[in-house]
């Protein structure tokens, strides 16, 4: 249905999406906060918060008189995100919602983040229009979503031809999707969602990831279309699809390159 939201994972898979999408996200989520400028005593959001990456290194920078706050729409994310003790005040507030729909007063927020959310947004320009209505006016907004030219890069090209080899056409064409974002699509639907000085540019960083025998199965099986893989074929398939992949990927390793689109606006 083109109006559910993308990126849904099971309850189990939740679990295991907080270990094994750790180091991809995190010099991302070092990039995004910086771009909203946070500082003590700051009002965060983060949308579309996942496990809480960005929501608990914003707690650290917002420090014990800033307010930290994360919605989502999945419930197995959530649950990952709220078993997840910060270890800096304040503690966050999580909350299920939909990014088009947040429980959230006007102007309630000095800066809104949403790392690797946007693409599966099922309406983008409805989700930012509401965005903006929560973040005061001169506060800031960072989204990152990947890039269409990461799409091509060794690590995430083999995911794709392992996933299109394993699940079929429509599993991979739904792969391929979350990386159409392009910096003029975000600006855009941001001007349209009300936020000014919309700006968007590619962010590359080379990733050294965990050996991939463990490490590239384990992330595989953590993407909703490992599910599809899972589904179509069956459990011994998606090992055998983990396993063909760290074999592709093994030359490569163990620095990868992975980009993304960094857009940045104030409201
Ligand atoms: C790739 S994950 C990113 C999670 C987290 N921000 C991170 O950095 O790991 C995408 C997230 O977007 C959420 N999502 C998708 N559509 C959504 C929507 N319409 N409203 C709120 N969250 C949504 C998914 O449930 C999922 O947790």
């Amino acid at each position: 249905m083109a109006d559910e939201p993308g990126f849904q994972l099971t309850d189990t898979a939740a679990d295991r999406y907080e270990h094994y999408v750790a180091p991809v996200m995190a010099p991302f989520v070092t990039a995004i906060l910086d771009a909203v400028d946070l500082y003590p005593g700051a009002t965060v959001l983060d949308l579309a918060c996942g496990t809480g990456f960005a929501a608990r290194a914003a707690a650290a920078q917002v420090g014990p008189t800033g307010r930290v706050f994360g919605a989502d729409v999945n419930e197995g994310m959530l649950r990952v995100a709220k078993a997840h003790h910060p270890r800096h005040y304040p503690d966050i507030e999580f909350t299920t919602a939909p990014a088009d729909r947040l429980p959230y007063p006007d102007a309630h927020f000095d800066a809104v983040v949403c790392q690797q959310g946007a693409q599966f947004f099922p309406d983008l320009e409805a989700a930012l229009t509401e965005t903006a209505r929560v973040t005061r006016p001169g506060g800031r907004f960072a989204a990152t979503t990947w890039s269409p030219t990461a799409l091509t890069s060794p690590y995430m090209s083999a995911q794709h031809k392992i996933i299109k080899e394993y699940g079929g056409q429509q599993a991979a064409a739904s792969f391929a999707a979350a990386f159409s974002c392009t910096p003029d699509r975000l600006t855009t639907a941001l001007h349209t969602a009300g936020f000014q000085e919309a700006k968007a540019h590619e962010l590359a960083f080379g990733i050294t990831l965990p050996p991939l025998t463990e490490f590239a199965p384990g992330h595989l099986s953590v993407l909703p279309w490992a599910q599809q893989i899972l589904e179509a074929e069956g459990p011994t398939a998606l090992t055998e699809a983990g396993r063909t992949l760290a074999t592709r990927l093994t030359p490569h390793a163990p620095t990868f390159t992975f980009t993304a689109i960094l857009a940045t606006a104030t409201r």
